[in-house]
């Protein structure tokens, strides 16, 4: 790692970095580029990922995690945070490249606990779903996730006024991330967005047709029910890892179009394919998702 570092010191730095600073306009070299392009990218921001879950309160926090930071960025203030449940989201800065990145935590899924909780409650609020009656303990305040996340990139913003923004996050922090980036104007990294466009729709002014395609990327494991979910529901593009190994109980979840969540198949098929860390393995395979062409909607194999 450090004989990488330093090989590339100032050539690779710069190619890297680019002129100006900031992030790149477009992610499709994500899809075209190569493998190396796709990791360096893409990497940083699972750790990233991962921390949200592991440095944040709630069922997956490991205290070893709490002031961790991924290798070449600085964890910065503002995070969100709330010991009494809520929005969860953390900020990374690399002043070198005049790059920043707010993550969102996604659902704690233990709803033993206040973090699950909250999580469960503004889920249900995103679906227009009934709310389990332990959410009273919530303000409306607290669950309203959307307007919290808009809260936070804004403050990240206004302490950081030189860094250029991308949101990121898995599952319902990649739907944030994707409302976020659209009402800004940021790039997006998705890792297993839900359905984004009806919460656009609901919630914000944002015309999706406006948004630039390559502005905002979904990443998918094939089989995960989420996916199926998401057709044609996401602003941007999308690629998935396919080939994977069977999964029977995914295989029976998503025979007849409609996932149903409740389920036991495509609860197991969600255990084994959507939660973070089978789409960390995914990244630590070394296998490169690839990217359904726009118009033909078909898996273009590069
Ligand atoms: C993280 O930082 C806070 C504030 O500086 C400190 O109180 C806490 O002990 C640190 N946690 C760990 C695990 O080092
Ligand atoms: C992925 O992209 C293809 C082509 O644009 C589209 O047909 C498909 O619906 C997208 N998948 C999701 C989950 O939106």
């Amino acid at each position: 790692m450090a004989a990488r570092i330093w090989l590339c010191w100032l050539p690779c730095g710069l190619a890297k970095i680019g002129w100006p600073l900031g992030w790149p306009t477009s992610l499709e070299f994500l899809s075209k580029g190569s493998d190396a392009e796709f990791f360096e990218f893409v990497n940083p921001l699972a750790d990233m990922t991962e921390l949200s879950y592991t440095a944040t309160w709630g069922t997956y926090y490991k205290p070893s995690a709490q002031n961790q930071s991924v290798e070449g960025w600085r964890r910065m203030w503002p995070e969100a945070n709330p010991v009494e449940g809520g929005m969860r989201a953390l900020t990374f800065v690399q002043e070198r490249s005049g790059r920043g990145v707010v993550v969102f935590r996604g659902t704690d899924l233990d709803s033993s606990g206040t973090s699950g909780q909250a999580d469960a409650c503004a889920n249900a609020e995103l679906a227009h779903a009934p709310l389990p009656g332990y959410c009273n303990q919530f303000t409306s305040f607290q669950l309203d996730y959307v307007s919290r996340a808009l809260d936070i990139a804004r403050k990240a913003a206004e302490v950081h006024p030189t860094v250029e923004w991308l949101y990121t996050g898995h599952s319902l922090g990649a739907e944030l991330a994707n409302v976020v980036g659209a009402v800004r104007g940021a790039a997006v990294l998705g890792f297993a967005a839900p359905a984004v466009l009806p919460v656009l729709r609901d919630r914000t002014a944002v015309d999706p047709h406006q948004l630039p395609f390559w502005k905002s990327l979904s990443l998918y494991n094939e089989l995960d029910p989420l996916r199926f979910q998401a057709l044609g529901q996401l602003p941007g593009a999308n690629c998935s890892w396919v080939n994977q190994p069977d999964v029977p109980s995914c295989d029976v979840c998503e025979l007849h179009g409609k996932i149903d969540e409740g389920s036991p198949e495509c609860k197991q098929c969600f255990y084994k394919t959507h939660i973070l860390k089978s789409y960390l393995a995914l990244l630590r395979s070394g296998q490169r998702p690839v990217c359904p062409d726009a118009e033909l909607g078909d898996y273009l194999v590069v």
